[in-house]
């Protein structure tokens, strides 16, 4: 099918990984809903193919009037991107309900919230191309971060389970498993501990948002045919 036909949803697309995402559907003709919360973001995307959403995914609600909203302007959705994800890192004795319950809502049952919204249109077209943004996190974990591996671990369960559920139906279903970008996400940390994680990548380097797009974008395009259910880890080298 060509790009220039193909309606992309992208959830967290106002900076960082989901904004690269969108820039690179878009640059390939895709027409991209990009969504987020922050409207003034999302106004900035200066493109005749990218059109604005308003919404939090934690907010079933807010997803499904979002998905509705796409397939009256646009008649369809070929891909969708599930991106958006927050951190609340604390140690697990000292992590709070709210810090568990607001990643886990984000991150986990906001994608589940998107998946469940465009699954029946997907299904209806008999084709469909959905990656959910896990992270190495999910796979090796973290001290500090029970409440995003759990959710980035569990995103890689679904992604395994939908894609059994809906092969027939001709739709894949894929996880990319980020390793550490540099984006806000980890603008927390100082140079002191970027330069030690360094040292476990065996390519020596942190990732780029672009590193990150490269491989959504060949994952939804017509390129795959016949990858469903996996987990392609962008990290550098550092889950081997
Ligand atoms: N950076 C890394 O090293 C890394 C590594 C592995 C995995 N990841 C994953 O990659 C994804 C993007 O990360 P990033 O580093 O680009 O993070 P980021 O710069 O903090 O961006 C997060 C995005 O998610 C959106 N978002 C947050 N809560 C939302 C909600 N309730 N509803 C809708 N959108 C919401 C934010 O939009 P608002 O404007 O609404 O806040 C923003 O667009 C996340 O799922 C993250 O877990 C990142």
């Amino acid at each position: 099918m060509d790009n220039r036909n193909k309606i992309a949803i992208v959830t967290g697309a106002t900076r960082g990984i989901g904004k690269a995402i969108a820039e690179r559907l878009l640059a390939a003709g895709v027409t991209v809903a990009v969504c987020g919360r922050n409207q003034k973001l999302l106004a900035e995307f200066d493109h005749p193919q990218a059109f604005p959403f308003t919404v939090d995914v934690s907010n079933p609600n807010n997803v499904d009037t979002m998905t509705k909203e796409v397939l009256k302007q646009f008649g369809r959705i070929d891909i969708v991107v599930n991106n958006a994800g927050i951190t609340k890192d604390n140690l697990l004795m000292r992590m709070t309900d709210d810090d568990w319950s607001s990643v886990l809502d984000v991150n986990l049952t906001g994608a589940f919230y998107v998946c469940r919204s465009v699954i029946r249109p997907m299904m209806k077209q008999k084709a469909g191309k959905i990656v959910n943004i896990s992270s190495v996190i999910g796979v090796m974990g973290n001290a500090g971060q029970v409440n995003y591996a759990a959710s980035k671990a569990g995103l890689i369960g679904v992604t395994k389970s939908l894609a059994k559920e809906v092969a027939s139906r001709g739709i894949l279903v894929n996880a990319v498993a980020p390793g550490y970008i540099d984006t806000d996400m980890t603008l927390m940390l100082d140079e002191k501990q970027r330069q030690q994680i360094i040292t476990h990548i065996p390519l020596g380097r942190t990732g780029s948002v672009e590193d990150v797009a490269e491989t959504v974008y060949f994952l939804v395009s017509d390129a795959n045919q016949y990858i469903t259910g996996q987990t392609m880890h962008v990290d550098g080298g550092l889950v081997i």
